[in-house]
């Protein structure tokens, strides 16, 4: 009997210290196997977390008949703390290699890319038209962005209340200051400054309450242009503009100047140029019409010389005032205005 009790006690022994054994070639080959620290801190909760199996079996030692229980505890402490100096070692070594790695540099690779800086196509498209008036004998002349409600208006023979200053509906600031709406202001500055003949162009940015869509931008950029002098006629102005449409849009371009209506100028017209892309026969970029309107032009009104002290019965003179997105989009083709002020270099790059 006591015989008996006692292989059983021997078997069931035996039986424990093989699972035990088990357990831990089993770690021990899972933690081969492994190779981030991410492996090896799930193969330590599997077994050593708070419902790890070892920590299990170390809790249920408590249920165990008495007689076993000082074994089994010491089995299992050991098997825990070798499995911690396990997890420890190869935690180290995957550190250890990680960091190898790290330092390890292919200088085969291909770099990473970097943007060069580009000119901006309104830049561009600006600078040749400028050069081409230069060439005409103009030269260039810049006035402020933040502009008086007189420079912007009254001279231009735009008075308080006339309608045509709704058309340009204005950033208003403070102390009857304003942001310019268009470059003309700049005439009045030159004009005031010295006597004819004059001969400048003036580029720069104008703004406008307006939406930002396709076609508009609160912010645009405009090229002025204003020739004072004896005997200036009206086929000074076109043989100009057609010098400029020609040397900007290509040798076969046509202009055509059709009636209207500025303030500032008398007669006053609006210049249209062949479209350079289809040649007249009608596209998307001309609206199907064969011409884009690019500028407002005309011979200065009498009252525009009068208040800078100039005698209109002595002087002439043409002046024009061109957007540069007008003139840049159907070059380029490039269907959205807005295109140019979001800046990404993608589109930057392309002109
Ligand atoms: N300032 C005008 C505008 O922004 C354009 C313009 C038209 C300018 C006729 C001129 C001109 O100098 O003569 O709409």
């Amino acid at each position: 009997m006591l015989s008996h009790f006692l292989s059983k006690l021997q078997l069931l022994k035996m039986k424990f210290e093989k699972e035990i054994e088990d357990i831990k070639n089993e770690i021990l080959s899972e933690l081969n196997l492994s190779s981030s620290k991410k492996e090896i801190e799930d193969i330590r909760i599997k077994y050593l977390g708070r419902k790890g199996i070892i920590t299990q079996r170390l809790k249920d030692i408590k249920n165990l008949d008495p007689k076993v229980r000082p074994r089994h505890g010491k089995v299992l402490n050991i098997l825990k703390s070798t499995i911690e100096e396990e997890l420890e070692r190869k935690g180290q070594k995957v550190a250890k290699e990680s960091r190898e790695e790290e330092r390890f540099f292919d200088y085969t690779m291909p770099g990473d890319r970097r943007w060069l800086g580009h000119l901006h196509p309104l830049t561009t498209t600006m600078d040749e038209i400028v050069d081409v008036f230069v060439r005409m004998g103009f030269t260039v002349k810049y006035g402020p962005d933040v502009e008086t409600e007189f420079y912007n208006f009254e001279a231009l023979n735009m008075p308080k209340d006339h309608p045509s200053r709704d058309i340009q509906d204005t950033f208003y600031l403070e102390n009857n200051l304003l942001l310019r709406t268009q470059t003309s202001p700049v005439q009045i500055r030159v004009m005031e400054s010295r006597k004819p003949p004059v001969r400048i162009i003036s580029p720069g940015r104008c703004y406008r309450v307006d939406n930002f869509d396709s076609s508009h931008s609160p912010v645009f950029h405009q090229i002025e242009g204003l020739y004072v002098d004896k005997n200036v006629t009206l086929s000074d102005l076109i043989g100009t503009l057609n010098t400029f449409a020609k040397a900007i849009f290509g040798e076969s371009t046509r202009t055509k100047l059709t009636p209207h209506y500025f303030p500032f100028t008398e007669p006053s017209a609006e210049v249209h140029v062949s479209c350079p892309f289809c040649k007249e026969k009608g596209c998307t970029t001309c609206k199907h019409t064969g011409w884009i309107e690019i500028m407002g032009c005309g011979m200065v009104h009498p009252e525009v010389f009068r208040k800078v002290g100039y005698d209109p019965d002595k002087y002439t003179g043409f002046a024009f005032g061109m957007g540069i997105e007008r003139v840049c989009m159907p070059r380029y083709g490039i269907h959205d205005m807005r295109l140019f002020f979001e800046n990404d270099q993608r589109f930057i790059h392309q002109f």
